[in-house]
């Protein structure tokens, strides 16, 4: 009778002393919760379905300025979160539209505001939760990024006024070349008095360079366009067979001069579709023209072929070819590879990075294959339905 007595005695301090172990472990880990919300490094708050703050952590209340008296009930509204942003966005309405459909606002960048009225930028994130049957709550995690959206508007700024110099200066080199062409063509034409041979061929190397000059202020518009999305596009049914003959004909002679063959090679099956006639030329003339510069020897090869719902061209070389380690910032702007300075090849490095936003405003794509010492291919391919047609 003693011994179960003792024994349940001893059970039942054994069970307290567990649950005592229990209990302080848990207000333990109750404690360093509670540290953690308050001292992270970022701002948790929580607001009710009237956008009234519940709790704000200790990070927040020093970075917004506000003792935790002065916040909690107050509405986020006029406390951290102006009425509109200097963007003039309305931030009234987007505290609303959180607290109805969180959901949308997974993510979320917007002006805050300290107690001193400084403006600051904040990524959040937002979730609703239940806190009872009848309560719901939003819990919204946030961080700081100023810094990050000052560094942006600056990035912005100097990227217009680069676009704008660029422009200026591009169009203002246009109208003096102009005028040279023309006063060049005049001399060259006898129209001030006889020339000679020696004069005419000097002429003539002016004219090239003339030529030159001006296919470098085209491509830094036309890039400067793209950049500003103001490039526009002429399409309309065309026949792509049809143009590329007539451009492997214009340039058929230029390319035999160098000893090279221009062959092509045409599904009659491509119907007619619809793409942009100038600026596919532009594409195929920079491939044909790339494929000239570093070819030595052999040919030149321009292919169509449909497939499915698209067309494929290919315009393939026998020349010197890529390193593999190069090829994949062919497309990048002002981009010219080793062999281009090994041979002194002129151009700018923005024809392939041209031929690329063109291709793929038709909704195509481009790509390349290359082999050093054997020779290149490019690809690209037009959808016979370009997006945004009717
Ligand atoms: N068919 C090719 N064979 C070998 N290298 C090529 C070929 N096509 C392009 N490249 C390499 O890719 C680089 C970029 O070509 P891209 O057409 O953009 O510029 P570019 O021809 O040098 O100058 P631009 O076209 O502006 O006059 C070239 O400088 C060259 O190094
Ligand atoms: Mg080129």
């Amino acid at each position: 009778m003693i011994n179960s007595s003792l024994f349940f005695i001893l059970a039942l301090l054994i069970c307290v002393f567990i649950l005592i172990a229990a209990y302080s472990a848990k207000l333990k880990s109750d404690e360093q919760y509670r540290e953690l919300v308050q001292f992270s490094n970022s701002i948790i708050l929580r607001m009710d379905d009237k956008g009234r703050i519940t709790f704000l952590n200790r990070f927040a209340q020093d970075f917004f300025g506000f003792a935790e008296s002065e916040i909690i009930g107050k509405s986020t509204i006029g406390t951290i979160v102006p009425k509109t942003e200097t963007t003039g966005k309305d931030l009234e309405d987007m505290i609303r539209d959180i607290i109805d459909s969180s959901e949308k606002y997974k993510i979320n960048i917007n002006e805050n505001m300290r107690k001193n009225g400084e403006r600051v930028w904040i990524i959040w994130t937002n979730k609703a939760f239940q806190v009872s049957n009848r309560k719901r709550e939003i819990l919204c995690i946030g961080n700081d990024m100023t810094k990050i959206k000052e560094a942006e508007e600056k990035l912005k700024e100097a990227m217009e006024i680069k676009n704008r110099f660029v422009s200026i200066a591009s169009h203002e080199l246009r109208s003096p070349l102009a005028a040279i062409r023309g006063s060049i063509d005049l001399i060259a034409d006898g129209l001030t008095g006889p020339v000679t041979e020696k004069q005419k061929y000097w002429l003539d190397v002016t004219r090239s360079y003339i030529a030159r000059l001006n296919r470098v202020t085209d491509d830094i518009l036309t890039v400067q366009k793209f950049e500003a999305g103001k490039m526009s596009f002429e399409m309309r049914k065309n026949d792509l067979n049809a143009t590329v003959s007539e451009i492997t004909a214009i340039m058929k002679n230029s390319v035999s001069e160098k000893g090279l063959g221009l062959l092509t090679d045409l599904d009659g099956k491509i119907p007619e579709f619809i793409f942009d006639k100038d600026r596919i030329v532009q594409v195929l003339v920079n491939l044909i023209n790339n494929a000239v510069k570093f070819t030595d020897k052999g040919c030149i090869r321009v292919s169509t072929a449909l497939d499915k719902d698209r067309v494929k061209v290919s315009v393939t070389d026998t020349g010197c070819g890529m390193p593999a380690k190069e090829l994949p910032k062919v497309f990048e702007k002002f981009e010219q590879l080793s062999n281009a300075q090994e041979r002194k090849s002129g151009g700018t490095g923005l024809g392939l990075s041209i031929a690329k936003e063109i291709v793929v405003h038709h909704g195509g794509d481009i790509r390349v294959e290359s082999e050093l010492g054997r020779g290149t291919s490019f690809y690209f391919t037009l959808p016979l339905t370009p997006p945004g047609t009717p």
